[in-house]
């Protein structure tokens, strides 16, 4: 059937246009013949029988004059210079003062002009006018100008036109589009019996779907290739979803999340974790210490055990790193530069209990910045904690994780780290390339046997930044918060 792709008001449209069907048709026309009240309706209607080829839509622009709020008000009211005029004729006294007494001053001032306009002038003291038919016609061809509107600005008077133009708010000019109708030789074509009108549904509910209601009805289709506006909506910045969605696929994996401060002291950050005190990565030029504060105290004790492990490797078997220990540095306050200070604090605090942990925070490390730097970054971490843990779990848990992001071909590389043995590296292949995204590897005894932890504890730390760079194909990490909001609004959803 050759009208089975209309909906109801198009079928409806057709057939009234059928009537008559090389007639052009008007707004009004087509309301009255569908019966229809909303011209919406008529001109969605009218645009899907043209989109469907069996109507023509032709459109012509004009400007329309409309009364504005002062003219709105002169109609109820009257106009000005009208009841100026009226009390003129009416009263034995025009003088200035009578009309001041008889109008309020935010009339009386402008209609002194008016008055003087229409050729009223003040002579020793009072009104007189010259020529009062020339008055009476003037105005009532301004009220009936007034009152002719809405009118299109080709069929009113010009003259008049401009002179309510230039009183405030008295009238404004809008454009707007008349529409008329004509059948195409297909719409001609069409039988009026096979316009009938169906009950179309063109939302599918949950109702309709258990009533079995479904099976009969007829649904409406839509053109999803048809230009529309893009609504534009609030919505999370891309960064903001990936971590939920990294959020969502750890704890689907059965970590907890651990969240913490980023205020640390330099002995967890780095002396808990085995790091030499004289590791390059120290350096004030690597590691943002803080003023204020600019040294937290940490307890004795766990400071002694770092400067036992550190010097000689304390009762770990490891012979340390040799020389001497400060409390002092331990004790600086910085910025992290990983996550890994909280969850060893985690460890430290939980030793005995197998776990599985993940935080997606930021970090801050003195980077330039460049493509691919930024000295306020986040970071993937994980561990887990339990009997039995081995490199083999690591690996699986790190490409279960990519493969979940959709990234399925992960791989991984020797690498070193102060605080695991073995160290990995983690590479995802993009684009036909690996790209390495962070580390990882199983924590040393001089790290774990200090604070009594039982079990092997995997770790690892991932950028989150790289990981979004792969996911919104970006080749600069700086257009991640620079807020550019064209390109925001078009960033898929994550
Ligand atoms: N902390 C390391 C980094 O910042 C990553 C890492 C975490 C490596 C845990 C091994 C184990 O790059």
């Amino acid at each position: 059937m050759v009208a089975e792709n209309l909906v109801n008001t198009e079928r409806r449209m057709l057939k009234a246009m059928l009537v008559d069907s090389g007639k052009n048709w008007t707004l009004d026309e087509i309301l009255d013949s569908c019966n229809w009240q909303d011209q919406a309706v008529a001109v969605g209607a009218g645009q899907g029988l043209a989109n469907k080829g069996y109507a023509e839509v032709n459109e012509v622009v004009s400007t329309e004059v409309r009364l504005a709020s002062q003219g709105e008000s002169a109609m109820n009211e009257g106009l000005l210079e009208a009841r100026l005029w009226q009390w003129f004729k009416s009263t034995d006294e025009a003088t200035m003062a009578n009309m001041q007494q008889s109008f309020e001053k935010h009339e009386a001032g402008p209609g002194i002009g008016l008055l003087k306009k229409l050729g009223i002038t003040m002579e020793t003291g009072k009104f007189t006018c010259a020529d009062e038919a020339m008055v009476e016609e003037t105005i009532s061809a301004r009220q009936k100008f007034l009152s002719d509107l809405p009118s299109k600005v080709s069929d009113l008077d010009q003259q008049l036109l401009e002179q309510f133009k230039s009183r405030r708010n008295f009238i404004e000019l809008v454009d707007s589009t008349s529409r008329t109708w004509t059948l195409t030789k297909s719409g001609s074509q069409v039988k009026v019996g096979d316009l009938v009108e169906t009950t179309m549904v063109n939302e599918i509910t949950p109702e309709l779907l258990q009533s079995d209601e479904w099976r009969d009805v007829d649904f409406r289709s839509f053109d999803v290739t048809l230009e529309s506006a893009t609504p534009r909506t609030g919505r999370s910045h891309p960064m903001q979803s990936l971590i939920e969605r990294i959020r969502h696929i750890f704890l689907e994996m059965g970590f907890s999340e651990l969240v913490e401060d980023y205020v640390q002291t330099a002995g967890w950050n780095m002396d808990a974790l085995f790091i030499p005190q004289d590791h390059p990565a120290r350096e004030m030029q690597d590691t943002f210490y803080l003023d204020n504060p600019k040294s937290m105290p940490l307890p004795d004790d766990i400071m002694e055990t770092w400067s036992d492990i550190h010097r000689t490797g304390g009762e770990t078997g490891s012979t340390g790193w040799g020389g001497e220990f400060s409390k002092e540095t331990s004790q600086k306050g910085l910025l992290r530069t990983h996550t890994t200070v909280n969850t060893i604090q985690y460890l430290a605090a939980n030793p005995e209990k197998a776990c599985r942990m993940f935080t997606v925070d930021r970090v801050f490390r003195k980077e330039a910045i460049d493509r691919t730097h930024l000295p306020e970054f986040h970071q993937i971490e994980g561990i887990i904690m339990e009997e039995g843990a081995n490199l083999q779990m690591l690996v699986t848990t790190l490409k279960t994780f990519y493969e979940k992001m959709g990234y399925p071909e992960v791989r991984v590389r020797p690498a070193y780290f102060p605080y695991t043995e073995p160290s990995l590296e983690i590479e995802v292949k993009w684009r036909g390339k690996w790209l390495e995204l962070g580390g990882a590897g199983i924590f040393r005894p001089e790290v774990t046997e200090p604070l009594g932890i039982k079990y092997p504890v995997l770790a690892w730390g991932m950028g989150l930044e790289r990981l979004a760079m792969l996911v919104l194909g970006l080749d600069d990490i700086r257009q991640l918060y620079i807020s550019d909001l064209e390109w925001l609004r078009n960033q898929p959803l994550i």
